[in-house]
């Protein structure tokens, strides 16, 4: 009844012509998709380029990163308005990344999440432990309390748009990804936190991707996870070949 969906998460990556490329390329081999969702999240410079490539295609798009405002006199941000007008569905917050270069608190992520409800992007909301915080076993306990400050004041009927994703932070980038029964164990304990929130039948229906150095050779076994719900992949969605066949799940 989830709908998986697999998000390519292209970071600081790609001019506007290799942008342009590897989704001409994705698009010459990806047929249409019934039983689960695809997009790209190229840099904000690729978005226009990008737009009309992936229009009524089986890409979808959307962007890494918004302000919390429909516009206003802050230098160098993005809106959401400006993400919808360029054709963004999807917006990625509160990247572990972000939260770490950025210095972006809980209570900024809960602001951007609104912020892209209000203006009808879904987000894509991260959350994950560091290694530290894994190894001194308090993984669910941190990750469980960034999901509630998330969702500070998220309606019930808002969640359906919503998506987390999980990204142990040791994870990302590393090639030393999650065991498919680790990331099920948490992606469980992030449902049942949704369940405390919302009721089991919301919680039941909100997408849980997984994050963290999802690749063609482990993305099988990790979608085979009944709380997996997709994939937000780093890496892996630069080239056009690794991004198809993690798509190509089986
Ligand atoms: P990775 O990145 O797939 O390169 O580990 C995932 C992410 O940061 O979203």
């Amino acid at each position: 009844m989830r709908t998986p969906l697999i998000a390519g998460n292209w970071k600081m990556y790609k001019t506007i012509g290799e942008a342009t490329a590897l989704v001409r390329d994705l698009l010459a081999e990806l047929g249409p998709l019934t039983d689960r969702e695809a997009i790209v999240c190229p840099p904000f410079t690729a978005l226009a380029a990008v737009a009309p490539l992936v229009a009524g295609s089986a890409l979808g798009l959307g962007a890494q990163n918004l302000y919390p405002e429909a516009q206003g006199a802050f230098t160098g941000e993005v809106s959401p308005v400006m993400l919808t007008d360029v054709g963004c569905r999807y917006v990625i917050v509160g990247h572990s990344e972000r939260r770490h270069y950025f210095s972006e608190s809980d209570a900024l992520v809960n602001r951007k999440l609104r912020a892209a409800l209000a203006h009808g992007l879904h987000p894509i909301v991260c959350v994950g432990e560091s290694k530290p915080q894994r190894d001194a076993g308090q993984a669910e306990p941190i990750v469980t309390a960034q999901v509630r400050a998330a969702l500070v004041e998220v309606p019930p009927d808002r969640m359906p748009d919503v998506v987390i994703a999980y990204e142990p932070i040791w994870a990302i980038g590393t090639g030393d990804t999650a065991t498919p029964a680790d990331a099920q164990a948490m992606h469980a304990a992030i449902r049942a936190t949704l369940a405390e929130l919302y009721g089991s039948e919301i919680a039941t229906a909100v997408r849980i991707q997984y994050g963290g150095s999802v690749k063609p050779d482990n993305i099988d076994e990790l979608m085979a996870q009944p709380d997996i719900d997709g994939a937000l992949v780093g890496g892996a969605s630069l080239q056009a070949a690794s991004f198809l066949r993690i798509i190509q799940y089986r």
